[in-house]
């Protein structure tokens, strides 16, 4: 078998003297698609954070395509490729859509990321909007300038934090298109989502945190009798 794109191994995170992560363990390989479903609070975010090196401190193995990334700073651990969505977004609400595109380094270990050309081909909204600033984006075009910045790096394994919150359906349904794109073209994601109906069609499998841990993990084709459990687990 070939080395997993990411390999989490007794992830600990703390913020301060807060212990939020207690061991989290899973792997994702390359071009799939993993969700991270769980409860508010439950740790989803903080495994994110935790995997670059964002939470206060931490300890375990987290290992980009075989390279251990546990005592690199997060400047590093991007240049192994990684990017990453956080839920707030992070635009610039100042600068043009387009100037947000232009504003990210390259880290990709392949070569350059997406060219402007190839974003705006896939994200023909944002060609539209490249002139508008930040602050004009609806909430749909900010998510995706979000996801499209990351692209521009040349970032291969994508870490997207509940990019479906608080949208509208048919905005959901695009960033359902632009995940099966992305999965098409080779990337690995792994998605935080609370939105079960909207991770449920992409995913290859499927992790529930809880408590800062890993207490359940099916496939696609487990998704119907694991409902239940589901359903207790996230209380929906
Ligand atoms: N910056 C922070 N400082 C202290 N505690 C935090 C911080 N961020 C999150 N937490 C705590 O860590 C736990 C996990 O939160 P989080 O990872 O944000 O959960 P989720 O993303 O699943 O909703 C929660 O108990 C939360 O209160
Ligand atoms: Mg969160």
């Amino acid at each position: 078998m070939s080395t997993p794109a990411l390999e989490v191994r007794d992830l600990q995170a703390w913020y301060g003297e807060s212990h939020v992560l207690h061991g989290v363990n899973f792997s994702v390989n390359r071009g799939e698609v993993v969700t991270l479903l769980g409860r508010n609070g439950s740790g989803r975010t903080s495994t994110l954070r935790a995997i670059l090196g964002l939470t206060g401190s931490r300890s375990g193995s987290v290992r980009i395509n075989g390279t251990e990334a546990i005592n690199l700073p997060t400047h590093r651990i991007a240049h192994l490729g990684v990017g990453y969505c956080p839920e707030e977004r992070g635009i610039f609400s100042s600068l043009s859509c387009e100037e947000n595109l232009l504003l990210p380094p390259v880290v990709g270990t392949l070569g350059g990321g997406m060219s402007l050309a190839e974003i705006y081909e896939m994200f023909p909204n944002l060609l539209e909007r490249r002139h508008s600033p930040g602050t004009r984006l609806s909430g749909g075009e900010q998510q995706m300038l979000a996801v499209a910045r990351i692209l521009r790096t040349g970032a291969n394994l994508l870490l997207l934090d509940e990019i479906s919150e608080g949208l509208a359906p048919v905005i959901v349904q695009a960033l359902a298109r632009m995940i099966t794109t992305l999965k098409s073209k080779g990337y690995t994601i792994v998605m935080v989502e609370q939105n079960f109906r909207f991770a449920a069609p992409l995913a290859d499998r499927f992790y529930v945190v809880e408590h800062g841990q890993i207490v359940e993990q099916f496939d696609a084709n487990q998704l119907e009798e694991k409902q239940e459990a589901l359903n207790t687990l996230l209380g929906v």
